[in-house]
């Protein structure tokens, strides 16, 4: 089993309809390859996590990086783990405009700012703990197996 995680940005503001796009056309395909996950987003920055076998994360990696809604794609980790961390979702979406502002205002604190929300971290350790935060104040269910 392999956890990928890059960081984008995205060529237009990010809306919560432009998440739901995202994830409505992917549904079918992260199901059939059996891809967990999650994709955070600002209004102009993408994070995603996908958790997988080897090749359905190199593939649907290599779509991701070829798809004209998103640039400067920086790769964070591409790692064999033991068990994936979002077993209960597939690919669920989060946007951080949606977080009442003390909440963001808490991350952008602890996490820096970037264009007026928080800055996505480049380094696995620190995204991995911006997903605990996150699911502490969100109340997601259970995403540690
Ligand atoms: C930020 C972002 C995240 C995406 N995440 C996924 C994903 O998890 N799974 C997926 O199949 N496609 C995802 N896509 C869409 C793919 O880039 C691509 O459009 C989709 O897989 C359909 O490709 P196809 O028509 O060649 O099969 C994402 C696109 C963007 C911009």
């Amino acid at each position: 089993m392999y956890r990928l995680i890059y960081k984008s940005k995205s060529n237009q503001k990010i809306e919560w309809q432009t998440i739901e796009n995202i994830l409505h056309a992917s549904e079918k395909g992260n199901q059939e390859h059996e891809i967990s996950g999650l994709l955070l987003s600002t209004n102009t920055h993408f994070l995603q996590i996908i958790e997988g076998k080897y090749e359905d994360v190199n593939d649907v990696f290599m779509k991701i990086a070829k798809d004209e809604r998103h640039s400067e794609i920086q790769l964070i980790c591409f790692e064999v783990i033991d068990a994936r961390l979002f077993t209960s979702w597939g690919m669920r979406g989060i946007g951080v405009f949606n977080f009442n502002k003390e909440i963001e205002k808490m991350l952008m604190d602890k996490y820096g700012e970037e264009e007026q929300s928080v800055r996505f971290p480049l380094e696995a350790w620190r995204v991995l703990s911006m997903v605990d935060d996150i699911h502490m104040v969100q109340k997601l269910p259970s995403w540690k197996s």
